[in-house]
């Protein structure tokens, strides 16, 4: 595996190799690399010629200075596991490469980005879509891998392509968990011992609420039943439980509302002072 560290080093290493026919998979990341990451390359492996990782902790669409600041940096770990995974280029920039100066291109994200995640961290989707649109750009991916649990930025990066005119596939992956069911992701290991063993209850909750879907109870009463069973317990604090169509990201009334792509529920919640992000489908 190659490191590359600069924009014109990665141009000119996927230039060729794309001139020569090969398929390039993109897989996006910001590090602190594990098994939900893994299973984005590996398939990102089992479907392209040649497969790209970004490692780059993306300052624009932080809107918390000490959530950047502590966001884990594990570069060896990284590329050891990438390594293993048989990935050809991983693509390791400064901030000062990918930003040499500030972007202060705003993208018009429309409805998609207007709801959970959009006014609870104000200008993070635009951040994601900088920083995914300059990857797009600079990779020309036949294909680019996301993990479902960020189920909003999926939605999110396709309204961002259809507003710079990228056409290629956006692969999206299931959710990697523990054992226990609790979401992998990078940010699990700042939870203390206590708030590790109680966060397996938001995957436990979600899960009996397909039963009140069962019943008869409306959207919004499964959103409540969801909420006051976390918060019942007195170990979360749920910042939002939406459920929405699985497209538009728009909330529901009823059931009967949802696309073609039924719904999904979508939960934030603090769990010993850690912010956690789960969703379950309906
Ligand atoms: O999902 C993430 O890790 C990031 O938002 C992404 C897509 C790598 C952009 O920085």
């Amino acid at each position: 595996m190659e490191r590359i560290r600069t924009v014109k080093e990665l141009e000119s290493r996927l230039e060729s190799l794309r001139q020569s026919g090969k398929s390039i998979g993109l897989v996006p990341t910001m590090g602190a690399l594990h098994a939900g990451h893994k299973s984005l390359v590996d398939r990102a492996r089992a479907e392209n010629d040649v497969v790209v990782v970004s490692v780059f902790v993306n300052p624009t669409q932080f809107n918390n200075a000490s959530d950047l600041a502590t966001y884990p940096r594990t570069e060896e770990a990284d590329c050891k596991l990438l390594e293993d995974c048989g990935v050809d280029f991983a693509f390791i920039p400064t901030v000062e490469e990918i930003y040499p100066e500030p972007d202060t291109r705003v993208f018009d994200l429309g409805a998609v980005a207007n709801v959970m995640e959009g006014p609870m961290r104000p200008g993070h989707f635009n951040g994601v879509a900088q920083i995914v649109s300059k990857l797009f750009a600079w990779t020309h991916p036949t294909r680019a891998y996301f993990g479902e649990k960020d189920f909003q930025q999926i939605a999110v990066i396709r309204k961002m392509m259809e507003l710079e005119g990228f056409t290629h596939e956006i692969v999206p992956c299931p959710i990697v968990r523990e054992a226990d069911g609790l979401a992998l992701s990078s940010r699990n290991v700042r939870l203390s011992a206590e708030a590790r063993a109680v966060a397996p209850k938001i995957r436990k909750v979600l899960l009996e609420s397909l039963r009140l879907k069962d019943l008869g109870k409306t959207p919004a009463e499964v959103e409540t039943a969801v909420v006051s069973a976390l918060n019942g317990t007195g170990d979360f604090e749920v910042e939002y439980y939406s459920i929405v169509d699985a497209v538009t990201m728009q909330p529901i009334g009823a059931w009967e509302d949802a696309g073609r792509e039924g719904s999904v529920g979508c939960i934030t919640v603090y769990c010993g002072g850690v912010r956690l992000i789960d969703n379950i489908r309906y």
